[in-house]
């Protein structure tokens, strides 16, 4: 997820390694992300790579489909830009119980300038497991309940924009070619 309100523009700072983050309607954020066997090397560099990127960005939260990787692991911090960070990562998470009702204007750092409400359970409860494989088993609510059910749909190839109304799609849909064809004229 984008930070609330922030802006997606391009900062011209270049923070540690940051990988390229895939925006609709690339294909790789419409498949389903695999489960992570073992958690290697690897799989804590893209962990860390992952963390370097949502700040970056910056954003809330970030799935691996949005950076190219099918794989199941998600990494979030709320206040991304406090001092402090707390990078949090989970590794095959699944939602195993959800209730209640809460709207949220949702923004995604994979859907370039466009934001819209979007209805989600007030609060669930996530098991997975952690960076160096330990169980977890969080309870959410309020905007981390938004946040982490924003990315498991990442996992399974879902974008916020797929939750709201077909309307609102087409006319972003139409806006986004718009931008795309005035932004490969300026690049002629
Ligand atoms: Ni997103």
């Amino acid at each position: 997820m984008a930070c609330p309100g922030a802006d997606q523009g391009i900062s011209g700072v270049i923070v540690a390694q940051t990988l390229r983050i895939y925006t609709f309607p690339e294909p790789v954020l419409r498949a389903k992300a695999e489960p992570v066997e073992n958690i290697d090397e690897d799989i804590q560099r893209l962990i860390d790579t992952m963390g370097e990127t949502m700040y970056g960005a910056p954003g809330i939260g970030l799935a691996a489909n949005q950076v190219g990787e099918l794989k199941r692991i998600i990494v979030y911090d709320l206040t991304p830009r406090s001092e402090g960070r707390k990078l949090s990562a989970l590794i095959n998470p699944v939602i195993v119980k959800a209730e209640g009702e809460i709207v949220h204007d949702e923004a995604c750092l994979s859907v370039i300038d466009f934001s819209a409400d979007v209805t989600r359970h007030a609060m669930v409860k996530v098991q997975g497991v952690d960076r160096e494989g330990k169980p977890a088993d969080i309870e959410a609510e309020g905007l981390l309940a938004v946040c982490l059910q924003h990315e498991v749909d990442h996992l399974n190839g879902v974008l916020f924009i797929d939750h709201i109304s077909n309307l609102k799609r087409a006319l972003y849909k139409r806006r986004l070619k718009k931008m795309q064809k005035a932004q490969a004229l300026e690049e002629r």
